[in-house]
């Protein structure tokens, strides 16, 4: 068994005292905790077997509509107490510490390799896959002009042509109408009914609300330079040479601002002024060849050493929603937002992507207008590129911080050099972090894991040096690259880097899932923590932690969070077909996750753990036994109460492979 049972007060030091003995703790001081007498992990009379989990939910599913949200009776104690089980404990852990189903002792171990890592053969389903007979787009917005394409446009251009052949209408409101009194996607949109005049018109209602701007979006003109190479890096470029001759002796990098830039406003208005400007011939950008010398400075080091305040970055003691690539979507964190996260950051970003001016990559750079404290997290391996494209960010999008991702483990980022492997690159790690702070205006941040080998503790090593280097704030993750989520992170060693870090604040990741894993984790003396797959399981942590307190929240509750998620992510991705089924697949990668939350109302034993897999249970009613459910069908009859029936064909499999249940 690889994951801890704590059931007496001293093993609830744990979290602090790292993995290794952590589980020392359980065999050997607490032996009993594992025999038949311990206290179980929730109340008896919930407790099912597998067979019966599903039999029950196959059964019940099939007397209730899965289409009908009101057909479950969320308060409705419908349930007849289930016969007490035993609890079957399995191991198996896996990249997300989750326990993969593997209901032979022989097939552990296959799982468990089976599950490492993503699941590389999803199948990829094109947007435009559900939609064949699609509108034109000019024919989507009234006031449009006459279509671009004429004769060869593929798309229909009769709407009664096109409302035969639509699907029927998914819901008979839609949340773009409600909010904001008219719906962009007119005859288009999947609730259109709830929009259309007895002419099919769009309608539009009174009081018309102007939906919040959404920011850092994608310029038309600067994607074009973007794809052409026409933009030059001029700070970028400065700031690589100036490295390349090795690093100034001066001020702290935190007072040096490049020449030129205003500490204050908003950098997202112009996104080509002579900073960051289309390269044209002869006319500007600074001269290629080698810049003339004073002594050991240039011109130029002398503008730099003017007294500039960087903008600066007081987080400490805030609560950090962690990114996450995938999930950490932008509906998602508006609902973290509402819970009390404080700080949020986008999905990681490739570099090279972003300067090639690709449209899906700078969608991870999107803020909603409630993110009040937030960053963007790159990814790179080489000082070149993250320069350049931290002066491209720095003129073009509105955030608090910048962040590197150092503790990316997925092998594909490994294997050239970045994520993780930076920190055994120091050279060229010092060359990103000085080059992209010195042309950022605001902080810059690095996110980093223990190590990559599990017994290799880098990151106090690295830590003064990134202090001298400039970053802002560095966020540990307690865990290396190899060891991935098979282990409790090491807060012990966490602690031990706060003072290896200091005056520099350390952020503290790693297994908090209520809010006394919080108060231990700051005990270690870290500015605040980093909260991830916690905020998966139960977006609510961020109260429970600020109120201090544990949330009973009922099934009828957590369906009201997942509205709340499908109305965002209508909002976002749109409300037509391809918008649904995007919000659709988002909430599914979602539920993976969720579906191990435990209700508190069935533990027996209270905290839920992070690292414990809970036994197959019933809940307090049909719709919290099926929120349990690990299979992607109940997971997708979850989200055709809020989305309606998934199109013909339709597969799912989990990004993430730990979490592909069969
Ligand atoms: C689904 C998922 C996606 C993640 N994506 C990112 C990412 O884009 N950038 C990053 O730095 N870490 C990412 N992580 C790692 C988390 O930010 C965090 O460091 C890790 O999960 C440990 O925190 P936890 O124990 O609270 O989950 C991801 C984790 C998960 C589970
Ligand atoms: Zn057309
Ligand atoms: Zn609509």
């Amino acid at each position: 068994m690889t994951y801890t049972r704590q059931c007496h007060p001293s093993a609830r030091q744990d979290l602090l005292r790292g993995p290794s003995q952590a589980n020392n703790a359980q065999t050997l001081e607490n032996p009993h905790c594992l025999r038949k007498g311990a206290p179980p992990f929730m109340g008896l009379r919930y407790l099912t077997t597998k067979e019966q989990f599903h039999e029950f939910l196959e059964a019940k599913g099939q007397e209730k509509p899965s289409q009908d949200s009101e057909a479950v009776d969320p308060a409705g104690n419908d349930l007849a107490e289930p016969e007490a089980k035993r609890i079957r404990l399995e191991d198996g852990q896996t990249e997300d510490g989750q326990a993969e189903e593997a209901a032979e002792p022989g097939e552990q171990l296959q799982a468990q390799k089976r599950a490492r890592g993503q699941n590389k053969c999803r199948p990829h389903v094109k947007p435009t896959h559900y939609d064949k007979n699609k509108l034109c787009p000019s024919l989507v917005q009234e006031s449009a002009a006459k279509c671009f394409y004429g004769d060869r446009c593929r798309f229909l251009h009769d709407v009664g042509h096109y409302l035969e052949t639509k699907p029927a209408d998914l819901g008979p409101s839609c949340v773009l109408f409600e909010t904001f009194g008219r719906c962009p996607y007119g005859v288009t949109c999947r609730f259109a009914g709830a929009h259309l005049g007895p002419e099919g018109q769009n309608l539009v209602r009174e009081g018309l609300v102007q939906a919040p701007p959404v920011r850092n979006g994608l310029d038309k003109a600067l994607q074009q330079q973007l794809r052409k190479r026409k933009i030059h890096f001029k700070h970028a470029e400065q700031a690589l040479r100036q490295l390349s001759r090795g690093p100034l002796p001066g001020p702290t990098p935190e007072a040096t601002v490049p020449e030129g830039r205003e500490a204050e406003g908003a950098p997202g208005q112009d996104n080509c002024d002579s900073q960051l400007a289309p390269q044209e011939p002869d006319t500007v950008g600074p001269p290629s060849g080698p810049l003339r010398t004073f002594g050991p400075l240039t011109d130029e080091d002398v503008v730099r050493l003017r007294p500039r305040e960087k903008r600066r970055l007081d987080i400490s003691g805030k609560l950090y929603l962690a990114p996450l690539t995938t999930c950490g979507n932008l509906p998602f964190r508006r609902i973290c937002k509402r819970f009390g996260a404080d700080v949020t950051c986008g999905e990681m970003a490739v570099c090279t992507n972003l300067l090639q001016g690709q449209t899906s990559e700078w969608a991870l750079l999107k803020r909603h207008p409630c993110e009040d404290i937030f960053g963007v997290q790159l990814e790179g391996a080489f000082p070149d590129t993250m320069t350049k494209c931290a002066e491209l960010l720095n003129r073009t999008i509105e955030v608090d911080f910048v962040d590197i991702n150092v503790g990316c483990p997925i092998d594909l980022v490994f294997k050239k050099g970045g994520g993780c492997a930076l920190m055994n690159r120091l050279a060229k790690f010092q060359q990103i972090v000085r080059g992209m702070n010195q042309v950022l205006d605001v902080p810059l941040t690095v996110k980093l894991r223990t190590g990559v080998q599990e017994r290799v503790n880098l990151a106090h090593r690295l830590l003064p040096d990134l202090r001298d280097w400039g970053a802002a704030l560095v966020t540990l993750h307690g865990r290396s690259r190899e060891q991935r989520y098979t282990k409790l992170a090491d807060w012990q060693y966490i602690e031990q880097c706060v003072a290896a870090a200091s005056p520099m604040p350390l952020f503290g990741n790693g297994d908090i899932l209520s809010y006394e894993d919080a108060n231990r984790a700051l005990q270690t003396g870290v500015a605040g923590v980093m909260i991830a797959r916690g905020a998966l399981l139960k977006p609510w942590l961020f109260t429970e932690i600020k109120e201090q307190r544990h949330w009973d929240i009922s099934s009828s509750e957590r369906l009201d969070i997942l509205r709340d998620f499908t109305h965002y992510g209508l909002e976002h991705w749109g409300s037509d077909t391809q918008g649904v089924e995007k919000t659709r697949r988002f909430l599914l990668e979602w539920l993976s996750f969720l579906c191990r939350y435990v209700p508190l109302g069935l533990l027996e034993r209270l905290p839920q753990r992070i690292n414990e897999r809970p036994p197959y249970y019933l809940g307090r009613n049909y719709l919290e036994t099926l929120m349990a459910s690990q299979k992607a069908a109940d997971w997708i009859r979850i989200s055709e109460m809020l989305l309606g029936p998934v199109p013909p064909n339709f597969v799912f499999l989990p990004k993430h492979k730990a979490n592909a249940y069969k």
